[in-house]
This record gives C-alpha cells, sequence and structure tokens, in this order.
C-alpha cells in the first residue's frame, strides 16, 4: 500500500526532526493546489479559458487562470497562520498577511501557474513554490526578505496539472513524487526517490531562437545535432513542452537536459525565467535528485538575489551534460 502524503510528513517531523508548521503548510499546499486542478480540469466548462485582459509585473499578458490560481495561493497562505508573507511572479511586491489572521516563520513564493501559453490548449501545466525562513514570525515583510539564495530553501516543489495531478517535493531528504488519487481526494507517494541519470539521450530548449544564442550554447547544441557522426557520437532526442514545471517532470522521471539560455534579443535580461519563482525551486529538486543546475557559470542556488523578479539563464539536469555545456561558458 503506497504512503499517503499525511504520513510521508509525519516520518520527515518524528526521524529528521521537521517543524510540524512546515510539515503542515506542505499539506496545506498540496490541499490547496487540490483546488485549483479542479479549477484547470473544468476549463471552458467553468468559464477559466481566455485571457485577463490584463499584464503582470513582467508586462505579460495575463490568462484567467493565472489570476484565479494566484487568488487561490495568496489566499491559502496568507490565511494559514505558518507564513509572514509571499511573492508571486504575478504580483509586484510581496504580500502580508492580514490583520487578522496568525502569522508564522515561513516566507513562500510562487509562479502560480507555471507554463501559461499551454492553458487553452489543454496541454500540462503547474504550480511550483519555494519556502524560505522568515526568521521570526512578523507582519510587515518586504520584498529584500524574499532575497535569499536558493540555498537558503527549506522546501521547494511543484504540482504539475497533467493526465495525472502529481506533487513532487523536497525537503532537502531526496525528492519524492505523488499523485493524486480523484476516488480518495488523498495524494500517494508512486515514487520514494528520483534519480537522474548523469548522462542524457533527450535534450530541451526553444530552437527558434538558435540565432540569438551566446557562442557557448551554439556549440553545444550544434554538437548534439550532429547526433552520431559529430563530436558526442550519439544521437540524441529533442522535446519541448513550452512548460517548464513538464520538462522538468520528464527529466525527473526518465532523464535529459533542459536550457533556457540568456540570447540576444533583448541585453538586459539574463535569460527568461524567473530565479526565485521557477529556476530556485527547480534546481533544489534537480539537485536532490542527483543532477545539476547552473547559469552556464555558477550553480544556481548560490546565486545571491538582486531582485524578486530577478531572470536568470538556465541549465539543467543530466550532470554529465550540464557540466559540459558549463564548461563551455567558462
Ligand atoms: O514561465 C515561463 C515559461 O512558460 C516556462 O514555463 C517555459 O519553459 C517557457 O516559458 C517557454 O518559453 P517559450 O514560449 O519561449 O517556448
Ligand atoms: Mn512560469
Amino acid at each position: 500500500m503506497a504512503k499517503t502524503l499525511d504520513l510521508y510528513l509525519h516520518d520527515l517531523e518524528v526521524h529528521h526532526q521537521v517543524d510540524p508548521r512546515l510539515t503542515a503548510l506542505i499539506n496545506h499546499l498540496a490541499c490547496t493546489c487540490k483546488e485549483i486542478s479542479f479549477k484547470v480540469s473544468q476549463g471552458a466548462l467553468a468559464g477559466v479559458l481566455g485571457s485577463a485582459g490584463s499584464e503582470n509585473v513582467q508586462g505579460e499578458t495575463q490568462k484567467k487562470l493565472d489570476i484565479i490560481a494566484n487568488d487561490i495561493m495568496c489566499r491559502a497562505c496568507t490565511e494559514s497562520g505558518f507564513v509572514s508573507g509571499v511573492a508571486s511572479e504575478e504580483m509586484d511586491h510581496a504580500l502580508q498577511v492580514p490583520e487578522d489572521c496568525e502569522v508564522g516563520p515561513y516566507l513562500v513564493l510562487f509562479d502560480p501557474l507555471d507554463g501559461s501559453s499551454n492553458i487553452d490548449i489543454n496541454v500540462s501545466i503547474g504550480t511550483i513554490f519555494s519556502i524560505l525562513p522568515a526568521g521570526e514570525a512578523r507582519r510587515q515583510v518586504k520584498d529584500e526578505d524574499f532575497l535569499q539564495s536558493g540555498r537558503h530553501q527549506l522546501a521547494a516543489g511543484y504540482v504539475i496539472y497533467g493526465p495525472q495531478t502529481q506533487l513532487v517535493f523536497t525537503l532537502g531528504f531526496g525528492t519524492t513524487l505523488f499523485t493524486l488519487d480523484l476516488g480518495t481526494g488523498n495524494f500517494y507517494q508512486t515514487v520514494e526517490k528520483l534519480e537522474i541519470a548523469p548522462q542524457a539521450k533527450e535534450f530541451a530548449i526553444n530552437c527558434s531562437n538558435m540565432r540569438h544564442w551566446e557562442a557557448p550554447v551554439q556549440r553545444y547544441i550544434t554538437e548534439l545535432l550532429a547526433g552520431s557522426t559529430g563530436p558526442r557520437g550519439k544521437d540524441y532526442n529533442m522535446r519541448w513542452v513550452a512548460a517548464m514545471v513538464a520538462e522538468v517532470h520528464r527529466i525527473l522521471n526518465r532523464g535529459g537536459i533542459f536550457m533556457y539560455p540568456k540570447d540576444n534579443r533583448d541585453p538586459s535580461k539574463p535569460g527568461k525565467l524567473r530565479l526565485m519563482y521557477e529556476a530556485n525551486p527547480m534546481s533544489w529538486l534537480v539537485e536532490q535528485a542527483g543532477g545539476r543546475a547552473t547559469n552556464g557559470k555558477q550553480n544556481i542556488l548560490d546565486i545571491q538575489p538582486e531582485g524578486l523578479h530577478q531572470r536568470v539563464a538556465v541549465f539543467l539536469g543530466a550532470k554529465e551534460e550540464v557540466e559540459l555545456v558549463t564548461s563551455y561558458h567558462n
């Protein structure tokens, strides 16, 4: 009989002295994502598809479900009693806990619905979260309180809304996978410890940007594309779902490398993906599964953030591949 999420979290409290408020927060996030999963599954039936007609802080057009998922996450976290504040990809600044709610010792950051361009076409999307220490429980959190490197994360994970709804997370004791049973409403552990093989057969990158990439990335991808006739001496396969959550999920389950490099389209941007809401939590999940994650120069988890919405180049997955493309940069 597979372990329930409740039991697994209880084991962490008993065997690893994890704070029961942290395990309760994870449980609460899992419940919250069930609500988002239900909304996503309803789609047009609930009138939740399509554009909301607004823009987020990054200047991206928001979908109705981006806003719905953000509202659900904000409310769930700030009313939980476990957090001092939250920060979201969809909001300009950190959100404080309302006066009538308890505060707790954690900060939660999230991308409420990653892979937004997949929403209206019924392709996988997900919610990504990262939990940092707040220092002490307080009410007046500022954006700067969240600017901690990924190494400070106490928990990180995502819920993927695909053919199955699955929760993948780590508290630093390996990366584990739970599947939502729609019959009982429980999450059951279906993979105890995910492991990424050091070599890869698959790579994921948006090749339509090839002409804009920097030289090290051009070189690496050209070598992969040359397959068995090139310097790598073997054939690779390519995948691109256009949702980071789905690419990372594939890599955690089947291996491979995922890249979203910096490119020359807008030299002011060091990449497309967000350090705090996407790269940090995913990098920790990947490292905990034996993989690696860099920005081409250094480990993503070691980057000292300077802004809540900062972007970063991302190379993550199979250790040997990430090390090779990183060596081309250095
Ligand atoms: O959140 C940004 C994001 O949607 C990622 O989930 C995904 O990996 C990427 O953008 C897709 O970018 P593009 O549209 O360039 O393929
Ligand atoms: Mn995203």
